[in-house]
């Protein structure tokens, strides 16, 4: 009889519960597995915060955002100030302490990269891609996404009346660290006017001009969506620099919204909750049949499963290409 760990790390999203709750039941149900959740991250392995988990534990958390399990940054494999240098030593101790014959690590790039460390160092690791963000390289889409791109649209939506009513240009930050996807995906989706991603050149007075036509063609305000780790300097938010430029050298009334974790709180969209489940499932699989090292992922809908090496470290961005928007302008995207 199997015995397994489930953690999650990083950033939280919609969805993660999900997740536990499709390893969980697959691998006690139909394997007769049992489950041990490891408290926030990796770093609930080093200190031992491990509780073994009932089916009945999985029962009402598909629809709860959040992470069950808690989370944290904490990275094994980097040393701060202050901390053991042996980290990834301990983590293997108290591996086989707790009698644990794999481990399942849900997290986002950084975890898988952790994960993919932790499989060299001989732990029978599979991982479960998961982020906001959808940056996770191996794989078409993480969960998270959708539900973050649900409520940036809603809340871009709610900007066109009240840019309407004052005649304004609103500026609005999406989160996505180095990826545009979620500017991408809800400024699309809420007809933003303008949205800028890093994965994507833009020149700020191509940008003006673009506004500027707008407001002398008599359209009477403008949405602008930036991506957070857009090229901007590093003690500005990508919004107030944005705002500011927009603001000083057009003349047009300009507000600047930055939109934060918002994105990151609240239930599950059903896409969510849906593939989440395939993954968790899947993971389950996986163990069972002993392809440790490997993370779950979803390629032109099939669940299939990548080698963690593969993933380490590499993040999936953007192909404007992709999305016919780049028109050659450097503005970014301007649908005028
Ligand atoms: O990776 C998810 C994410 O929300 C990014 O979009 C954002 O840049 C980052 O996490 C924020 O991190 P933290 O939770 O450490 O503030």
């Amino acid at each position: 009889k199997k015995r397994i760990g489930i953690l999650t790390a990083g950033g939280d999203c919609p969805g993660i519960n999900a997740a536990i709750r499709g390893v969980g039941k697959t691998a006690i149900v139909k394997y007769g597995m049992e489950v041990v959740g490891i408290a926030n991250g990796f770093s609930g392995l080093m200190n031992m915060e491990a509780t073994p988990m009932e089916e009945k534990a999985l029962s009402g958390i598909i629809t709860v955002g959040g992470t069950i399990l808690g989370t944290s940054r904490f990275k094994p494999f980097k040393v701060e100030e202050g901390e053991s240098e042996n980290k990834p030593q301990i983590i293997k101790e108290n591996y086989d302490k707790l009698g644990l014959d794999a481990l399942v690590c849900i997290g986002g790039n950084g975890t898988q990269k952790t994960a993919n460390l932790l499989a060299q160092e001989g732990l029978n690791i599979v991982g479960i891609p998961k982020t906001i963000d959808n940056d996770v390289y191996g794989t078409d889409v993480t969960f998270g996404f959708d539900s973050a791109v649900n409520i940036a649209t809603e809340a871009i939506d709610r900007l066109h009346t009240t840019a309407n009513s004052h005649k304004r240009v609103m500026v609005i930050e999406l989160m996505g660290h180095n990826a545009g996807w979620i500017a991408l995906h809800s400024g699309i989706a809420a007809g933003g006017d303008v949205i800028l991603l890093p994965e994507l050149e833009f020149d700020l007075d191509n940008v003006c001009n673009c506004l500027m036509e707008r407001s002398n063609v008599g359209k009477p305000y403008s949405i602008v969506a930036v991506a957070e780790g857009i090229d901007k300097p590093k003690k500005k938010s990508a919004a107030s620099y944005i705002g500011k430029k927009i603001q000083k050298m057009t003349g047009l009334e300009t507000r600047e919204t930055i939109l934060g974790y918002i994105q990151r709180g609240g239930t599950p969209s059903p896409q969510d909750r849906i593939l989440a489940t395939r993954y968790g499932a899947h993971a389950a699989e996986l163990i069972h049949h002993g392809q440790y090292g490997t993370m779950v992922s979803l390629k032109n809908d099939v669940i299939t499963s990548v080698p963690l090496e593969e993933v380490g470290g590499k993040l999936r961005l953007v192909n404007p290409d992709h999305y016919l928007i780049d028109q050659g302008k450097s503005m970014g995207v301007c649908f005028g």
